[in-house]
Parts: C-alpha cells; sequence; structure tokens
C-alpha cells in the first residue's frame, strides 16, 4: 500500500514515510536528526501493517515523518517475469504510485516565520535530499524561499513545501504515465462527481501534468502525470520568482486558485 486513511473530524495528514535503501541507514539517520536538534524514537516493526522498524520524527515545522527501511514486496500487478505493460483489471484512473505530498508549512515574514526555509535546510543538511526548484520572494537583499521542490530519486519531487498560513497538508499526488491519462482521469472524475480544485493543465515548476481534486473527505489529491525531467545532484536549481509565479503553478492560465 502507499496510503493508509483513518478516522478523524477533519481533513489532514498524520504522518509522511519515506522508505531508506538499508536497516543500518535509520542508525546513522537517527544520529544525525538527533544531532541536529530534533528528538527522535524508534517504532517497532509492524507499528505500521506490513512495515519494519520505523525511525520516527518531526520537521522543524512538525510535521511528522517516518523512515524504514522494510516494507514486504507485494509485486506488480503483472509480475516481473515478461510483463505486460498494463493488466487487464484496472480501476478508475489505475494510478500507478503515489509519486509525492507537498506540505503546507507556515510562513509568517512579519512574526520571522518561515518554515518552508527551516524544512528545507533540515531536508537538504541531515537527509541529503536535493533541490530541484524553489519560489523566491521578498526584497532583492532578503529573498526567501516561498515554496520548495525536493528530491531523493530522479524525479523533479519526491516531497515539496509551500509557504502557507499554518502547517498542514497541502496535497499528496499519483503517478499515472501521460496527458491521454490525465484526461481519462478527467472524465472519471466528472462521471463520479468529483469535486475537482483544477481541470487538466501543467505545472510550470516541474513540468508535470496535474489535476487537483478533493477526496470526499476534503484532502486535496493530485494526479500527477509525466517524469518532467531527469532530476540529478549536479542539475542547476531552477528559481521562480514573484512575477512568474502563476505560471510556475499553472503554465496555461498563468493564475493562482484562490484555494
Ligand atoms: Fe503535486
Amino acid at each position: 500500500y502507499s496510503l493508509i486513511l483513518s478516522p478523524a473530524d477533519k481533513a489532514g495528514i498524520n504522518h509522511v514515510a519515506y522508505k531508506v535503501e538499508r536497516d543500518a541507514d535509520l542508525d546513522a539517520l537517527q544520529q544525525r536528526i538527533e544531532a541536529y536538534g530534533i528528538k527522535t524514537e524508534i517504532q517497532p516493526a509492524n507499528t505500521l501493517p506490513f512495515v519494519g522498524r520505523m525511525l520516527k520524527f518531526n520537521l522543524p515545522s512538525g510535521h511528522d515523518m517516518r523512515l524504514y527501511a522494510q516494507k514486504e514486496f507485494v509485486n506488480t500487478d503483472v509480475g516481473s517475469s515478461n510483463p505486460d505493460p498494463w493488466p487487464d483489471d484496472i480501476k478508475g484512473t489505475g494510478a500507478h504510485w503515489l509519486d509525492h505530498c507537498l506540505l503546507m508549512c507556515e510562513m509568517n515574514p512579519e512574526k520571522g516565520i518561515n518554515m518552508v526555509e527551516e524544512n528545507t535546510k533540515f531536508c537538504m543538511e541531515v537527509l541529503d535530499f536535493y533541490l530541484s526548484e524553489q519560489i523566491l520572494v521578498g526584497p532583492e537583499n532578503a529573498k526567501a524561499k516561498a515554496a520548495t521542490w525536493l528530491f531523493r530519486t530522479s524525479t523533479p519531487h519526491d516531497l515539496a513545501f509551500v509557504g502557507g498560513p499554518i502547517n498542514g497538508l497541502h496535497h499528496i499526488a499519483f503517478f499515472l504515465d501521460n496527458w491521454n491519462d490525465i484526461l481519462k482521469a478527467a472524465d472519471i472524475m466528472s462521471k463520479n462527481k468529483t469535486s475537482v480544485d483544477v481541470t487538466p493543465t501543467r505545472h510550470g515548476i516541474t513540468r508535470g501534468e496535474t489535476i487537483y481534486f478533493f477526496d470526499p473527505s476534503g484532502n486535496r489529491n493530485e494526479t500527477f502525470a509525466g517524469l518532467g525531467y531527469l532530476a540529478q545532484p549536479d542539475r542547476p536549481v531552477t528559481t521562480w520568482d514573484e512575477s512568474h509565479l502563476g505560471q510556475g503553478i499553472f503554465y496555461h492560465t498563468r493564475e493562482l486558485t484562490p484555494s
């Protein structure tokens, strides 16, 4: 599984978890996180179903993050021996995997609070994430990060942060292959009277093809297609400024939505 839904009286995210390569990485990362001044805890195997021991801590923003090295592997629907390109029993939009999430982080320049900046620094310095793209705002001599896109794989983002009034969830995104799949996903959403936030378009940032929509609980989800570009540690960071914010987020309308 990629996602666990649990009963709650409001929409939001409990925690986000990433897999590390080796079990020993959890011990090394625990030391680095503690040395940074953030408390950690090791949770025993099966705290989450089918998942090995987990390293639990909070990002500077307070978001609960877990790292684990083992999870029961169930293979894909087409298997790994002479596989067909797609299985016969695709349901709904046929999302392949959970691609990334965007966490909203408190940003209040008047109070000197910028959790986008603090989370980004922590993720890069301690968790070895790389920065692919950023939105910088404010005066020339004091530019502040208003949003950042970070990766550990080779896609433009595995995790992103955007400034907002409070710490919370902006959206989680599921991967589709291509633009045709995005169109079909929008058809399926309309068939099912889904609340669509942003109809099919392209993000300037990451270059992904996208739909934003709300699930019945009120959480914003995204279907995200295309791999954008090959993200590599030595790729120059892409920077967007305030005057190009609209096209950075939604490339076609070049306007932000109120939500
Ligand atoms: Fe996204």
